[in-house]
Formats: structure tokens, sequence, C-alpha cells
């Protein structure tokens, strides 16, 4: 089995927090239903969010408080896009727009293949000024690292250049993936779980996340 260490990759951010922890341990429970699913998902992806945007630029601004006027600061210019992968990463759009609510919103559909576990591009539409903003690629799995890898390269293809990937559960060879073809992405996690088993999917995990989130199972 491939060695992995990411502890040293400032590109690799694994988000720890105890509110992360206790949100995964009942999203991760095979009882767990689909609303409780959907929400827990908008929670971490919101946790993550905050992480995920601790270096977006500020700008000064003047505020008039009921006391005085007050040197402030906001977020500058046309800051953000969240670009969820089709379909689970549906999930966790409204945990992102809860924190940056003039976000704007573009998809990437990707599926992976049952037998070859290789994804399959259908669609791809994102802001018309994507290359003027931070896209946050948000999935909850990141598992042989194929669907996330690709997305991101669809969307460079698309001139945008300032990608960040926040996925809830990943596996050491997605984690690998993406930063190997990946380098210039900040790839953000709420867990780095042991390996994947023979179907690809990640273990422990948590199952198929698409779908626990639509009940579609
Ligand atoms: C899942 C998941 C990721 C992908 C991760 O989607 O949401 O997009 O698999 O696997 P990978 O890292 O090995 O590419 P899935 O293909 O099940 O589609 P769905 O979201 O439509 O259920
Ligand atoms: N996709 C999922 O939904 N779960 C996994 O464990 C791997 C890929």
């Amino acid at each position: 089995m491939a060695n992995f260490n990411f502890a040293n990759n400032s590109k690799f951010h694994h988000v720890k927090h105890p509110l992360i922890e206790h949100k995964l341990a009942i999203l991760r429970d095979i009882n767990t239903t689909t609303k409780q699913f959907m929400e827990l998902a908008e929670e971490i992806a919101m946790l993550l969010t905050y992480e995920a945007t601790k270096d977006l630029p500020l700008e000064e601004v003047t505020v008039e408080t009921p006391l005085e006027r007050a040197k402030c600061y906001m977020v500058s210019g046309k800051a953000v896009g969240i670009v969820p992968i089709l379909r689970a990463g549906l999930g966790m759009v409204s945990g992102v727009q809860k924190l940056i609510p003039n976000a704007k919103v573009g998809h990437i559909g990707l599926y992976r293949d049952h037998d070859t576990h290789e994804p399959v591009e259908y669609y791809c539409k994102l802001p018309a000024d994507a290359e003027q903003r931070t896209l946050i690629v948000v999935d909850p799995m990141l598992a042989t690292g194929g669907s996330a890898s690709d997305a991101i390269t669809m969307i460079k293809k698309r001139g945008v250049t300032k990608i960040k990937l926040c996925c809830i559960v990943s596996a050491p060879e997605g984690v690998q993936k993406v930063l190997d073809d990946h380098p210039d992405v900040d790839v953000y996690v709420a867990s780095l779980d042991r390996c994947l088993n023979e179907n690809c999917y990640i273990l422990p995990g948590l199952g198929d996340a698409g779908d626990r989130l639509f009940g579609t199972k």
C-alpha cells in the first residue's frame, strides 16, 4: 500500500474542530435520516468555507456607526463562485451560501462509471465572470480523486485560475491525485479516511453520498 503523507504540503488543509468531528460521526451513521444528512452536509460545508475563505482579499470602507465613523474592511471585488459537482455537491451549496450569499453558482455534471470508476462528464455551466472569482468546488466525497481532478481541469479550461476544493470525506488516494494533478489548488477536507475498498468506496466513509442526500436508495 502506498505511503501517504500530506502533513508538509501547504495546499492540503485537514480542518479539525470538535464540531466537525461531532457532525461527521452522525453523518457517517447508517441510521441517520436523509433530512439529518442534508442538514449536516450543509453545516460541515459552512465550517469548511470558514477555513477556505481565510485569504480572501479585503478592501477598506468607511461605515457610520450610531456613534462615529469607523474604518472597516469588506471582501473586495467579485469574490467567490461556488461549483458543486453534481449531484452530491449540491448538498454543500447552501452551507457556502449561508456565509457568502452573493456567491454565484456554477454546476459541473460528472458521475463515476460503475464498472471503470472513471468520471464521465455530462454538464458544465459556470458564472459568466468566473475567471474574476475564486471558485470553490464542492463535493462531499474525494475517493479516487478522478471526479474532482477532472472538474478542476474543466474549470481551468474556461480561464479560471483561483480554485479551491472543499470535500467532507477524503481518501488518501484522492487527495494525492488532486495535489499531483493540480498543485496550485488548495484542498480542504473535514476528514482524511483510511483507504478505498475494491469498489473505490471510502473506508470507513459514509456510503454513497448522493443516495444518502437525496434518498435514492
Ligand atoms: C461521487 C461523489 C464524487 C465522486 C467521488 O459521485 O459525489 O463526485 O463519486 O469519487 P472519485 O473521487 O472516485 O471520482 P457519484 O459518481 O456517485 O455521482 P452522484 O453524485 O451523482 O451520486
Ligand atoms: N462516492 C461516494 O458517494 N462515496 C464513496 O465512498 C466514494 C465515492
